[in-house]
């Protein structure tokens, strides 16, 4: 049977002490759509993301991926299911070189176990080139093969953030979550990032689901926008509709379009 409906989000709530932080929050994600979460500072979209891989669980509501029920989950065994995310704080192990760190990503993915790893068993060394060679052609997608053997935390910023992604897709998702990718990037890199993506969904055949402030890059991307402010869907539409929302031009576009 065709799925028709990758992502299913009903009802979801979460409060941090007296702060309802997500308020019955929906969303339906068709395979191969590319959608925009946005609004203001602390209108609570990292947090969604956050309930949505398992590191916080949501005191209301219900999560179904693929069809089956992910709520409560532990954010390993949903990365392993197949939802991959970058993180707005960039999220690197810093003192490690560029390759280990997607080599790792590859691992934590279950792609071979720790025990190989750490005992350097022969299941180990077969794999090792293997995966070396993996690593490297990953991260020629993202211009970044020439820099494998380079410490992550001396990368400048926009090359982090690119770096982030890699590590994301490492565990092949079928979902991506990207939580402003763009932050911290000059115009130069954020058109090459909205290319990148177009083109990663394309070659993955990615769902992604993108949170960001840069509203052209939002706009020219995404397909269709929710918007939440406080915690509550206002506005939910394509990049016109919402562009034009007055709600959301007072919530949080104000002077940006006007
Ligand atoms: N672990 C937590 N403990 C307490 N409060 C939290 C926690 N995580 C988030 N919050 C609060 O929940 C609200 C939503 O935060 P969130 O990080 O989701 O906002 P955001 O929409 O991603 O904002 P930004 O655009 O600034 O990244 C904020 O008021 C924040 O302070
Ligand atoms: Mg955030």
């Amino acid at each position: 049977m065709v799925t028709v409906t990758l992502l299913k989000v009903e009802d979801l709530s979460i409060s941090f002490g007296g702060l309802r932080a997500v308020s019955g929050f929906n969303l339906d994600l068709k395979p191969g759509e590319l959608v925009g979460l946005i609004g203001p500072n602390g209108a609570g979209k990292t947090t969604v993301f956050n309930i949505l891989t398992g590191f916080y669980q949501p005191q209301e509501g219900r999560i179904f991926f693929d069809g089956t029920e992910i709520t409560g989950l532990g954010c390993h065994k949903i990365n392993r299911l197949g939802i991959g995310r970058t993180f707005q704080n960039i999220r690197l192990f810093n003192e490690l070189t560029v390759l280990e760190n997607v080599k790792i990503a590859y691992q934590y993915a279950g792609r071979y176990s720790w025990g190989d790893a750490i005992f350097r068993t022969r299941v180990f060394h077969r794999h090792e080139k293997e995966i070396t060679d993996w690593a490297l052609s990953r991260l020629d997608i993202f211009n970044l093969a020439g820099k494998a053997d380079e410490i992550a935390k001396n990368l400048p910023y926009g090359e982090q953030r690119r770096l982030e992604i890699a590590r994301a897709l490492a565990g092949r998702p079928r979902l991506l979550l990207l939580d402003e990718p763009a932050a911290g990037m000059n115009p130069q890199e954020t058109v090459e990032l909205l290319e990148l993506i177009r083109w990663l969904r394309q070659e993955f055949s990615l769902t992604i689901l993108l949170i960001e402030h840069d509203m052209s890059l939002v706009m020219k991307l995404c397909e269709r926008i929710l918007v939440l402010d406080y915690g509550m869907t206002i506005a939910e539409g394509s990049p016109e509709k919402i562009r034009n929302n007055p709600r959301v031009i007072e919530a949080y576009l104000g002077e940006e379009v006007s």
